[in-house]
């Protein structure tokens, strides 16, 4: 369990399992998930292209899922504090890139579904259609689509600039904050 405190601190802490798993878990998936939207954009209008829009939404649900358990779980967790050698701007603009993620990984999944619901396909759940909440109107479903495809490059410039940081942190800094990340460790 994370401490509660809003004081620096001169070493490096941990996350708590859960939310390193939960971390781990979204970022294979949310990646995936962009990959998987890109590609089936590609092949849109070919045959079997239905097989991949199925999928994508199976996996997004069960994305959107664990991104709500994930956000839960950290309204009742506040992580520790960075060590003492991150500069007040860095840690500033860390919990900007952090909430701004929340914000983007929340946003894409609920976009989708209500673009979907709006959509003639639907939402398709590993096979089952799932009951629609509005009426199929096409140019609603639009506007949806494109908010959708606007966060996915929101959240691609937000991942790489978190990754470039963690990154950097691991490499250039090597002062612990990576770790606080990574599997194994106790939480602070
Ligand atoms: C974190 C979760 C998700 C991510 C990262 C994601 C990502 C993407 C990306 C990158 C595209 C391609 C956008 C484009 O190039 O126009 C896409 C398209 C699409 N996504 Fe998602 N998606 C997610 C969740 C969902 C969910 C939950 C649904 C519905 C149940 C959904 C339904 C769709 C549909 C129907 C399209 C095609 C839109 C079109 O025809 O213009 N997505 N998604
Ligand atoms: C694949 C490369 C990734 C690496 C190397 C990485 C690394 C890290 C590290 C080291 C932290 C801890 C920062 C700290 O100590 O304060 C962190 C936190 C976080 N990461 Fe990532 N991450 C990756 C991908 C992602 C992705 C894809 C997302 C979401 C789209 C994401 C969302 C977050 C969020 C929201 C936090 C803050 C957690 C919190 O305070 O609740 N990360 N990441």
């Amino acid at each position: 369990m994370t401490t509660i405190s809003t004081a620096a601190t001169d070493r490096a802490t941990h996350y708590a399992p859960i939310a390193v798993f939960l971390h781990w878990v979204l970022a294979i998936l949310i990646i995936g998930m962009i990959g998987l939207g890109w590609y089936m954009m590609s092949i849109e209008h070919e045959p079997g292209s239905g097989w991949y829009f199925d999928l994508h939404k199976s996996i997004g649900i069960v994305t959107a899922v664990l991104i709500l358990l994930r956000a839960a779980w950290r309204l009742g967790h506040t992580p520790d504090p960075l060590p003492f050698s991150v500069p007040p701007w860095q840690a500033a603009g860390s919990r900007a890139i952090h909430w701004l993620l929340y914000v983007a990984m929340i946003a894409m999944p609920l976009v989708g579904v209500i673009g979907a619901m709006l959509s003639k396909s639907g939402v398709v759940f590993f096979g089952r259609t799932l009951p629609r909440l509005f009426t199929p109107n096409h140019d609603f479903a639009e506007i949806f689509f494109t908010a959708h495809s606007v966060i996915a490059w929101v959240l691609v410039g937000l991942i790489s600039l978190h990754v470039l940081a963690a990154v950097k942190h691991l490499v250039i800094d090597k002062d612990g904050v990576f770790q606080r990340m990574w599997f194994g460790g106790h939480p602070g």
